[in-house]
């Protein structure tokens, strides 16, 4: 690309990570929170942003419908505007996690292939993997948003679990089923797991 011959990153002068992570007191991750539309991810997200804080550890949720009506507002639901919208968010989940943030992304990222740009992107040591594993029926049944209905009305095309493919993640650090599971439960769960690598420091 021509354009980058003329960008001098000026990375090398900046405070480091580890400066960040030191000043925090803990070390920068992302939780990276997949499954279909109502699965639970972004209520998750909220409580275990709250657990976090009262723990003193400092964290910042992203999620779809916040993204999509700001830094992606326009991108759409096909295979390529979804994998533009999960390209940026991964890029701003690592800025965050460079940071020294614990950062909850929760993004329906219904593809093996979209979350694996993701892991790239930020980097495997940083991206710790939850699948929201509440079926389709469930999701379907609480729809909170009424989208669900919506899709089965043919009024929202390409919709996640109706007219458009979701993938089980295949190896995830963690899959919630949240139908007989309170918040709270599916919050200690994932604390279990991240509280280890946000701590070291
Ligand atoms: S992703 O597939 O590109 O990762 P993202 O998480 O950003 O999706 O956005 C999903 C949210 O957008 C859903 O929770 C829902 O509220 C809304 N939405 C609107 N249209 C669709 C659609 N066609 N498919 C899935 N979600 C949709």
């Amino acid at each position: 690309m021509k354009q980058q011959e003329n960008i001098h990153p000026i990375f090398d002068k900046m405070e480091s990570r580890e400066e960040k992570e030191q000043q925090l007191r803990q070390r920068g991750l992302t939780v990276w929170f997949t499954g279909l539309s109502g699965s639970g991810k972004s209520t998750i997200a909220v409580a275990l942003e709250r657990r976090l804080s009262q723990q003193g550890i400092f964290s910042r949720i992203l999620d779809g419908d916040n993204i999509r009506t700001g830094i992606n507002r326009g991108l759409g639901f096909s295979e390529e505007e979804r994998r533009e919208n999960i390209r940026r968010i991964a890029e701003v989940s690592k800025l965050f996690t460079e940071t020294g943030i614990v950062t909850l992304s929760a993004f329906v990222s219904p593809t093996n292939e979209l979350r694996e740009m993701a892991r790239e992107i930020i980097g495997k040591e940083d991206f710790v993997e939850i699948f929201v594993a509440t079926p389709l029926e469930e999701c379907e049944r609480r729809d909170v948003k009424g989208l669900y209905a919506k899709a089965r009305r043919g009024e929202i095309k390409d919709f996640t679990g109706i007219t458009s493919p979701f993938e089980a993640p295949e190896s995830p650090a963690l899959a919630i089923d949240t139908t007989n599971l309170t918040v709270e439960e599916a919050v200690e769960r994932v604390l279990e797991i991240i509280i280890p690598k946000i701590k070291h420091i």
